[in-house]
């Protein structure tokens, strides 16, 4: 069966709002460029971030202060460089978006409100209700639609097509019927989502499964700071579906089973407005201490009551519909049950300011770019503040897509040829033909039950070695799989076997990463190291892996700025 070959300028890989916003500016500077996306791009994470945008709009705050706390919630680990590019940047995003017909919330007199969200100075985060990501995606989808971007839906990329240094092109297969395709071009960009489905309980989409950090690191190209995993504090008790942080912004409570409003313990100036690292911990050390709720004890009280009908109508409808429906808890008249749900990946594939996509720590890939949660720039460093990562991706997705456009004529076109869609070809024919007795479903649930357990929110040496053997013993296992569907038509049981071929593989970044890193920084808490090391461990993590599937790591430095080291308290 002969392979077709596209050719583009660039091919953006992911539909949400880092991909769309990057192909709108190739495709308005006269790029010819086509998005594959596993989706209907509408259907991209992205549109399921709920809370807020940040930007430094109003009086009280200023940028300063934006990147203050996002290094301060980052624990120091977030580059400054591109944290101040970010921050301002944010207002001009935030009036752009609203150009192109984004329609947030507004006050009474006609501005665009802001709500308060964990670790600010300030009301930082617009929004609109609580759809904030889903408003945002729709716009920009419709503007890239409407400058004539090539979508190909229901695509999925299996491989990138990578040679000395150089990208050029991506080998797809089209979900209806299988069939294989290249698509050769000058220039690459990934924005392929996050890795939080690593783990059993967590608020991504089912099909946000991390694929693109994996099909890079296959090629011996790095990933950044993988043990750096956001836990929100706010998922439906038993499902992790999120309840956005909005909810404390406008003024939601945290009760344990004794009635506490236990952040006073934990936090005592921002109490339920601390950093998500911190009050996830919280929720979940409550829990741990047996003062728990719900019929398996294992949540706490979110309690919005007091805020009334008409503000929760207003500006949560949708959180409230989810309490509803998931729980048959009406958070109009009482608490809700939630606890800590793996949410973003603040590592991820390790990239500049500009967005180019790094070899090490000196040399950069020719023709690869990576945006929003698949990449790390890092302005979240070990931890990332709420709100941030919708401007990140809408921000960063620009413009690395302007990026993209000035890089794109000094780069040659290297012709593809069939024999470079062989490894995506020998993959799916692996999965299709073998005959062993093990399956996906049974597989993933272990792996996301270990990572739970012994890699989440709390680790210590003891528990990552045992995650760390856990992901090499279902490697071992997969090699012995078999997949029931044999068949090229809409074939979700061999997709999810590829899917869950690459969730092994990042998981092993995670756990090699954090058993390496001796200290609690953010996110990563080690009960066996429980303070930040900054003699030792002031730097970004860079590991690769090998032609056997080890893991190899390195460290890069930090870029420091006029934000200095402190301790961090809320
Ligand atoms: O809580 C939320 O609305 C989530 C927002 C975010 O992750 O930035």
């Amino acid at each position: 069966m002969s392979i077709p070959i596209y050719t583009y300028d660039a091919i953006v890989v992911g539909a949400g709002l880092a991909g769309c916003a990057a192909a709108r500016e190739l495709q308005n500077a006269g790029k010819k460029v086509a998005v594959i996306t596993k989706l209907h791009p509408l259907r991209s994470h992205s549109g399921a971030a709920q809370g807020g945008i940040n930007a430094a709009f109003s009086d009280e705050d200023s940028v300063e202060l934006h990147e203050f706390d996002t290094v301060k919630g980052s624990d120091y680990l977030a580059d400054q460089d591109a944290v101040e590019f970010m921050c301002q940047k944010a207002p001009e995003t935030i009036r752009w978006a609203e150009r192109m017909g984004a329609a947030f919330s507004r006050t009474p007199d006609g501005k665009i409100a802001q709500r308060p969200f964990g670790g600010q100075s300030s009301p930082r985060a617009c929004y609109a209700k609580d759809r904030t990501g889903l408003t945002l995606l729709q716009t920009v989808y419709e503007q890239a639609d409407r400058a004539g971007v090539k979508f190909w839906d229901e695509w999925y990329a299996a491989d990138i097509i990578y040679k000395d240094g150089k990208v050029s092109g991506v080998v797809a297969f089209n979900i209806r019927d299988m069939q294989m395709a290249i698509f050769n071009a000058k220039s690459v960009m990934f924005a392929t989502g996050g890795y939080a489905r690593a783990y059993k309980i967590n608020s991504n989409a089912h099909a946000n499964t991390g694929d693109g950090l994996s099909i890079v690191a296959r090629h011996g190209l790095p990933l950044e700071d993988m043990e750096f995993v956001q836990f929100h504090p706010s998922g439906l008790s038993g499902n992790g579906v999120l309840i956005s942080e909005a909810a404390r912004g406008e003024g939601g409570r945290l009760f344990n089973s004794k009635g506490e409003r236990f952040m006073e313990k934990y936090a005592p100036n921002a109490l339920e407005l601390a950093s998500r690292d911190v009050v996830a911990r919280a929720i979940l050390n409550e829990i741990r201490e047996g003062r728990g709720v719900g019929p398996r004890k294992d949540a706490v009280f979110l309690d919005v009551t007091h805020l009334g009908k008409d503000l929760i109508m207003e500006r949560l409808p949708e959180l409230r519909e989810l309490a509803i429906t998931f729980l048959g808890l009406d958070m109009i008249k009482e608490p809700i049950l939630i606890s800590a749900t793996a949410h973003y990946s603040m590592g991820g594939i390790p990239v500049d300011i500009d967005g180019h996509a790094r070899l090490n720590n000196e040399e950069f890939i020719e023709g690869f770019y990576a945006a929003g949660e698949c990449s790390c720039v890092s302005v979240h460093g070990a931890n990332r503040l709420g709100a941030n990562s919708v401007l990140e991706a809408i921000l960063f997705g620009r413009f690395v897509g302007k990026t993209m456009v000035t890089d794109i004529d000094n780069i040659e076109l290297r012709p593809a040829n069939e024999k470079d869609a062989q490894r995506a070809l020998d993959e799916v024919a692996f999965l299709l033909d073998n005959n062993g007795d093990e399956k996906v479903p049974t597989l993933r649930e272990e792996l996301q039950q270990c990572m739970t357990t012994n890699a989440g929110a709390f680790r210590t040496q003891e528990t990552l070695q045992i995650a760390v053997d856990k992901v090499k013993e279902l490697r071992e296992r997969f090699k012995n799989i078999r997949i029931q569907d044999k068949s090229t038509v809409f074939n979700t049981e061999l997709q999810e076997a590829i899917e869950f071929g690459h969730m092994l593989d990042y998981s092993l970044f995670i756990v090699e990463s954090g058993i390496a890193r001796k200290e609690s920084r953010g996110a990563h808490y080690r009960e066996d190291y429980q303070t930040r090391d900054d003699e030792n461990f002031l730097k970004h993590t860079m590991a690769y892996m090998d032609e056997n599937g080890n893991i190899k790591l390195d460290y890069m430095d930090v870029i420091l700025g006029k934000h200095k080291l402190q301790e961090r308290n809320y």
